[in-house]
């Protein structure tokens, strides 16, 4: 297909500035370009038109967007501009700008790097999404662990018919299996020039996240793979990010590939939907980072391609959620309100690990390490999980997710003081059906 002016040259401005990250842009990433139509013209005349503004498609009145009484009486605190009309696609600049400025707080190591702004996403999945647009095609390999978010799938291999190919998550010592990602990087190489590398911590099922020596293990060996040539997009999927509860590193791996090398291009999504506790919002973000000649011209060409992706899907992101969210960044409770919630699910981290200690339970099942997010995954010795599950279910009206060999128990959404309880039953279901 031909690629339209407009688009060529955004890919000159990308190429020119990192050619790496030219090269890893998939067919569409290539093709996509925001068009000077309608929303540009409109942002000229918003700031221009000032008789008459006859350009952009919402209905006004007395200057104000048109709305019902009956809806408006829903929001308490936003003006009508805030909720009715349109977000811009890429998202509010304030919120862009809290958003990477939340991203550089949290993660010291980013401090002195350039990243681009953060393009709002309609959350976390989408992001992915756009991110599997721009990147990702046929021909490409998804290296993701064995323990993984099911949705990676469709994204990946449904939508973008893309490989997924798989790496034991943990080595003999429950360790994060560093060495099983180099030694698969290095096979998948040998026939593709681009590896595309997922990495979600705290990761869902387990809910492990690498320590800091382990980070630095898995960025020494993605270093290394690109010093043979090989192109690499990284996805840092950071959907519970911040809920590290124990020795694992506190930040993104994000911080790391950002500017690890000129073969790697560094993609971070993350979201308020369970950082902000706001999983209905649909507010997510997608950030861009690698080395490069020429940040100044890198980042606002691959935000202005995510713009025409997102113009061409979804066209925005829902509009109250976004100002809600560059409110809540600056209020003064915020951060306090983060803290007692992080306290609460530590709480209950800490507590399944301490009655999961219990000498009873060790003909059970065993457990992949965890210290962080919402999850850990029990696996049985005696017992099929999906068995378990329905058992589960039915005898008691516990509900859990079986996954393979394994049970993925929520403790996010288990009453600390029911978590003993809980573990007890099941091990009372794993006797009776074994
Ligand atoms: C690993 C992971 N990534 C992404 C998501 C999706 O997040 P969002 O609701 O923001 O799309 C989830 C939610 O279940 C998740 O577990």
């Amino acid at each position: 297909m031909e690629i339209q002016p407009l688009a060529a040259e955004l890919n000159e401005q990308i190429k020119i500035s990192s050619p790496n990250t030219y090269a890893c842009l998939s067919d569409i990433g290539k093709q996509i370009f925001f068009p000077a139509g309608i929303l540009t013209q409109s942002g000229e005349a918003k700031k221009k038109a000032t008789r008459f503004n006859a350009t952009i498609g919402v209905a006004l009145e007395n200057k104000e967007p048109m709305y019902l009484d009956a809806t408006k009486s829903y929001f308490n605190h936003l003006k009508p501009s805030e909720i009715f009309t349109y977000a811009p696609p890429d998202g509010l600049p304030q919120l862009r700008k809290a958003w990477k400025e939340k991203i550089v707080r949290n993660n010291p190591t980013l401090a002195g790097k350039e990243i681009s702004l953060p393009v709002v996403t309609s959350a976390l999945t989408h992001g992915l999404s756009l991110a599997a647009d721009m990147f990702v095609g046929p021909d490409d390999v998804v290296i993701i662990p064995d323990k993984f978010w099911g949705t990676y799938q469709l994204i990946f291999s449904t939508r973008r018919g893309a490989r997924l190919s798989h790496y034991p998550m943990f080595d003999s010592d429950n360790g994060f299996n560093v060495t099983a990602l180099a030694d698969l990087m290095k096979k998948e190489a040998k026939s593709h020039g681009k590896l595309i590398i997922v990495l979600n911590t705290p990761n869902n099922p387990t809910g492990y996240t690498p320590s800091v020596e382990e980070c630095q293990a898995i960025f020494d060996a993605v270093r290394e793979q690109a010093n043979q040539g090989t192109r690499i997009v990284t996805l840092s999927d950071d959907a519970y990010f911040g809920l590290f509860y124990e020795d694992s590193t506190k930040e993104s791996l994000f911080s790391g590939f950002c500017d690890l090398h000129e073969n790697v291009l560094a993609v971070k999504l993350d979201a308020a939907t369970k950082e902000n506790f706001a999983w209905g919002f649909r507010t997510g973000f997608m950030t861009f980072g690698t080395v490069s000649k020429g940040a100044d011209a890198l980042y606002p060409a691959l935000e202005t391609k995510a713009k025409g992706l997102l113009r061409s899907t979804i066209s925005s992101s829902n509009h109250p959620s976004q100002h809600i969210i560059a409110r809540l960044l600056k209020d003064p409770e915020y951060q306090k309100g983060i803290d007692e919630k992080f306290q609460i699910l530590k709480s209950r981290a800490l507590t399944l690990k301490k009655v999961l200690a219990d000498e009873r339970y060790k003909d059970d099942w065993s457990y992949y390490p965890f210290n962080s997010g919402y999850f850990m995954c029990l696996k049985f010795h005696r017992v099929n999980a999906e068995q378990l599950r329905k058992y589960l279910l039915d005898k008691y009206q516990i509900g859990t997710i079986s996954i393979g060999d394994d049970l993925r128990i929520a403790f996010s959404s288990v009453e600390e003081e029911d978590i003993e309880e809980m573990i007890s039953l099941i091990h009372q279901a794993v006797k009776e059906l074994s």
